[in-house]
């Protein structure tokens, strides 16, 4: 029996990885002995759990949340405000007093629902614009509500559930740019009195950015504003982001000593910070399923996990063990 990883971390934070209906039955027996934390990786976003106006469809959230129940796992809830798999219909006829209005009753609907699992939600994601002359990403919310709707949001969150941390969730977060915005972000809300308590950083990662001390000053960024660090959507891609190549069927020698090499110097800074970092969040569990499969480029494999396609253990899960 080879170590689990939920329980080499346990005095470090917690392990958690993404599922959906699909992979909570092909990868249970991972899940079940790797990981002490879910995140829902589509199940809770708006299109799904709320599709149309007077339609909420909780049958796929239910189903993850009660395998967090019955396992004793943490669950992560993601995500309520977001510009994607968001349905038209939010955006449509309204102004801001009924889309705020609206986005009250959908928080609490959902915030409620799971009380009893979800610890921490990423409330807002990815509303930070990546380059430095806009602020703030584009987004029907923002058009429709202004800057407001990021502290609205936190507030109805914490209201619906006074217990549960909440997140400013995005991607980039290693970005000297990106970061300086985030942390200008939180600040902000901080001074007003907003309920936010945490920020996740998206580890879609690859074998060659962001680089150690990025990271490392991103976090150290974070932690002077006194909030909880979650490392959320990890994956390390064995491409570049713009590499085009979609013919190989499998690593390469050079990708997999290098993701091995990166995978240990990450856990090596989550441990230094372990004080701050309350989980560290796999986006998916073995190589057979990722969303990179196809993204950015259409048709081209990735092996970001450490798991293999057979959920084996590949080399690089020792490295970090
Ligand atoms: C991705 C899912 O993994 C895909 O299955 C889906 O098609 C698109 O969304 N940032 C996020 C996640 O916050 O919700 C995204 O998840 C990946 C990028």
């Amino acid at each position: 029996q080879i170590p689990s990883l939920k329980e080499v971390f346990k005095t470090d934070f917690h392990i958690g990885a993404a599922v959906n209906p699909k992979t909570l039955k092909s990868s249970k027996e991972l899940l079940d002995y790797h990981f002490s934390s879910i995140t829902a990786e589509n199940v809770m976003k708006f299109e799904v759990i709320h599709p149309k106006k007077d339609t909420y469809d909780f049958t796929q959230a239910d189903l993850l949340a009660d395998y967090a129940r019955k396992n004793d796992k943490k669950m992560r809830g993601h995500t309520l405000v977001w510009h994607n798999q968001t349905p038209n219909w939010v955006f449509e006829n309204t102004n801001k007093e009924k889309v705020l209005s609206m986005m009250k009753q959908h928080i609490f609907k959902i915030v409620e629902r799971y009380k009893d699992v979800v610890h921490a939600w990423d409330v807002v994601n990815e509303a930070i614009d990546d380059k430095a002359e806009t602020f703030y990403r584009k987004s029907p919310w923002l058009d429709l509500a202004g800057e407001e709707f990021i502290e609205k949001a936190f507030l109805f969150a914490h209201e619906a559930d006074p217990q549960a941390t909440l997140f400013y969730n995005d991607y980039n977060a290693c970005d000297p740019v990106k970061s300086e915005k985030i942390y200008q972000l939180v600040k902000r809300l901080k001074e007003k009195g907003v309920p936010i308590h945490g920020i996740g950083m998206q580890a879609h990662w690859n074998i060659y950015d962001p680089s150690i001390d990025e990271i490392r000053a991103a976090i150290k960024k974070y932690v002077s504003l006194g909030v909880e660090i979650h490392i959320t959507e990890m994956d390390v891609s064995v491409f570049e982001f713009e590499d085009k190549r979609t013919d190989l069927t499998q690593p390469t020698e050079e990708m997999i000593s290098m993701q091995q090499k990166r995978y240990r110097e990450f856990f090596d800074i989550f441990k230094e910070y372990k004080e701050h970092i309350g989980s560290v969040t796999f986006w998916g569990i073995a190589d057979d399923y990722t969303w990179l499969d196809d993204f950015p480029q259409k048709g081209r494999k990735n092996w970001p996990f450490l798991f293999d396609d057979k959920q084996q253990p590949k080399e690089v899960f020792f490295h970090i063990i």
